[in-house]
């Protein structure tokens, strides 16, 4: 297989652009098409401090990375679950810590405007009291699995840093796989109400609220991996040890076997229902939900009195 650009030897061949693509065009490919998904569904703009959640997966960091070579402001922010079945989250971290010693160094941006970034460190056990499994333990939310527990916390500290931070919007590296199998997940049971929500962009509409948008939404799992392996960013292979949804996995593989049958289905599956929503073609009122602020920590909610993150440490 050869590069169309210059007849190299291609690394990678995306069947649904028909673009094999040599290591060199593959990264600024890659660049660009993120620049450009930045653009289409306006997530932000080029003067924009940015957050960036990073988890120490091939996503995140290789989206930290490609938002610091188009320059723009990202500083980054880890949360520190305290999993600590085989050291999860020490060596999770010591990965996010080693991209960013690299990073200066590896990231000469695109754009003239040098920029400068930091780290944001939540240890949650630190912070709060209790690691997300011994609080999963405790208030018996998910039937002790950690990972309800685990998505409601860390929804609730990137809101705060990004509040308390300013940061115009919070980036997280969601790719088109896991946008594919949570809209499947919401289409097989209809639930209108997360597929109104379901989006690149999700705007601030409290006070309170932060713009959350998701750069990688149009790009595959293996694209993000092919990025991360070309440019040589290192990052932690395993997935959380508890596993967090096995239904995710099996969705994602029913989408794989649909992707090797008719290559770009999970594109258009992901792509044409964006469209179709945006047209109007899908009635989907978003439902009219009433916030307001927690009593305690002051983010909106739905619940009168105390939001769910604030009765969790009750
Ligand atoms: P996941 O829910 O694990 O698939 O992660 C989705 C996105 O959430 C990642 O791409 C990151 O942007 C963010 N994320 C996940 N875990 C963490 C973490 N421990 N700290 C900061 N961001 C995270
Ligand atoms: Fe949260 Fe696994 S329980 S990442
Ligand atoms: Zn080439
Ligand atoms: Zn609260």
């Amino acid at each position: 297989m050869k590069c169309k650009k210059c007849g190299g030897v291609a690394v990678i061949n995306m069947r649904h652009h028909r673009l094999a693509l040599c290591a060199d065009h593959y990264l600024d490919w890659f660049v660009t098409y993120t620049q450009r998904t930045i653009e289409k569904f306006r997530m932000f703009g080029s003067g924009d401090r940015l957050l960036v959640a990073v988890s120490g997966g091939k996503d995140s960091l290789a989206l930290w990375d490609v938002l610091l070579r188009l320059g723009y402001q990202a500083d980054g922010l880890y949360i520190k679950l305290g999993i600590e079945h085989q050291g999860y989250s020490d060596r999770s971290l010591d990965y996010v810590q080693r991209f960013l010693e690299t990073s200066e160094a590896a990231n000469p941006p695109r754009a003239p405007r040098p920029t400068q970034h930091v780290l944001h460190v939540v240890d949650i056990k630190g912070t709060y009291g209790e690691s997300i499994p011994e609080l999963a333990r405790r208030t018996g939310r998910g039937r002790g699995k950690p990972c309800s527990v685990c998505g409601l916390v860390k929804r609730h500290v990137m809101n705060r840093v990004a509040q308390e931070g300013g940061y115009a919007a919070l980036a997280t590296g969601h790719n088109l796989d896991d946008e594919a199998a949570v809209l499947l997940q919401n289409t097989l049971r209809w639930q209108t109400g997360y597929l109104a929500r379901q989006a690149p962009v999700l705007e601030a509409t409290q006070p309170g609220l932060s713009r959350k948008v998701k750069p990688f939404c149009r790009l595959y799992e293996r694209e993000t991996a092919a990025y991360a392996l070309v440019r040589g960013i290192d990052y932690i292979y395993d997935e959380c040890p508890h596993a967090s949804g096995a239904t995710t996995i099996f969705h994602k593989e029913l989408l794989n076997r649909l992707e090797g049958r008719s290559p770009g289905a999970k594109h258009s599956f992901y792509l044409d229902f964006l469209r179709a929503k945006k047209k109007g073609q899908l009635l989907l009122p978003a439902e009219e939900v009433e916030l307001h602020p927690c009593e305690k920590c002051g983010q909106p909610t739905t619940a009168p009195g105390l939001c769910a993150f604030c009765r969790l440490w009750q």
